[in-house]
């Protein structure tokens, strides 16, 4: 039993409102129905799908997972069932699910991401939709699209053009300058921004000579990248007004209130979840003690606290000291 004793943690990210701050990234969490065993679904804010993409994908060629120290490296390859068969199939059962529901867009090019949006928003199964921008544009030599502010924008717009409802745009780490891509995404009308993607990576299995991946490359995850994720978080805050996830390697309640501090009204867990399903209920009812403990009835009193009044991050020539 979550016991937030008259602590609000409630959010409200573009129309979607939530109990509770806590989202359930893509990809980590399957539709909510294979974590319902182990957690009431009512407790845990949204659960994000996995991608979906305008035909059925099989995904990467196997291994697609290594663990990595304080982390894990996956190249799943969007694998999923397409949009016809996911409308089909799988969107009337969530009609039932206790908590909102996110579809998350893929595409592999602009007209891709505006006809999976566009299919998917007819269905009031669906509460908001998050756009996985992290895919490659066949039409410009398989550039990312997360990584070019001007297709970012693109995306975000054709998307947009297809729905009114909330708009979660999902950023990458793997970029320059992340607060400039953000900007551009709540130009073209963006309601939230989903700070951060996995971070490219890749491990050699060295008595074979050859990468652990089937794809050679993959996304790191987990404990590894909350430093920069934070750091994303923190940066993206002070470069947009729209409300923000953030996430990248939360596991306890403390990892979560650093997001929060940096300026994420709300989180989300991915990895965690495949070691203990529990820690999205405990990080709620800890952040309630830890509101309590301080005479913060809210939530919303700390967002952004760590990140006001401080001056540029880049005053300084070197990082290293
Ligand atoms: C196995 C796996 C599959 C994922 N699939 C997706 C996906 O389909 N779409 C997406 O936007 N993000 C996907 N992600 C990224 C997560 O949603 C999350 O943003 C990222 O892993 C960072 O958070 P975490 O460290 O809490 O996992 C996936 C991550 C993992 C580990």
């Amino acid at each position: 039993m979550v016991d937030l004793r008259g602590v609000d943690l409630g959010v409200k990210i573009g129309k979607l409102e939530l109990p509770y701050p806590t989202f359930m990234g893509s990809g980590c969490y399957g539709s909510g129905e294979e974590f319902a065993s182990f957690v009431d679904l009512a407790r845990i804010g949204a659960v994000v799908l996995k991608s979906v993409t305008r035909l059925p994908r099989l995904g990467n060629p196997t291994p697609r997972l290594v663990h990595t120290p304080a982390g894990m490296l996956n190249a799943i390859g969007l694998q999923n069932p397409g949009i016809d068969w996911y409308l089909e199939q799988e969107v009337a059962k969530f009609a039932s699910r206790p908590c909102a529901i996110v579809g998350s867009v893929a595409g592999f090019s602009v007209d891709d991401y505006a006809y999976v949006s566009e299919r998917l928003a007819t269905r009031d199964e669906i509460d908001a939709l998050e756009v996985n921008v992290s895919c490659p544009n066949v039409a410009s030599e398989g550039e990312t699209f997360a990584c070019d502010p001007k297709l970012t924008a693109k995306v975000v717009r054709a998307v947009r053009a297809t729905t009114d409802k909330t708009l979660i745009v999902k950023l990458s780490p793997n970029v320059t300058d992340i607060a400039s891509i953000a900007r551009e995404a709540e130009a073209a009308g963006a309601d939230a921004l989903a700070v951060i993607n996995t971070v490219r990576g890749m491990a050699i299995d060295v008595d074979r000579w050859q990468p652990r991946l089937g794809n050679v490359t993959g996304g790191l995850s987990g404990p590894a990248i909350r430093p920069i994720a934070v750091l994303a978080v923190y940066e993206v805050a002070r470069a947009v007004t729209i409300p923000i996830v953030g996430q990248g390697g939360i596991e306890t309640t403390s990892d979560a209130l650093e997001f929060f501090l940096a300026g994420a009204s709300a989180i989300s867990i991915g990895t965690a979840n495949f070691t203990d399903p529990q820690i999205p209920l405990r990080i709620i009812e800890e952040l309630a003690q830890y509101l309590r403990l301080r005479n913060l009835g809210s939530l919303a009193k700390i967002v952004g606290k760590a990140n006001v009044g401080f001056s540029n991050p880049y005053q300084y020539e070197g990082d290293e000291g």
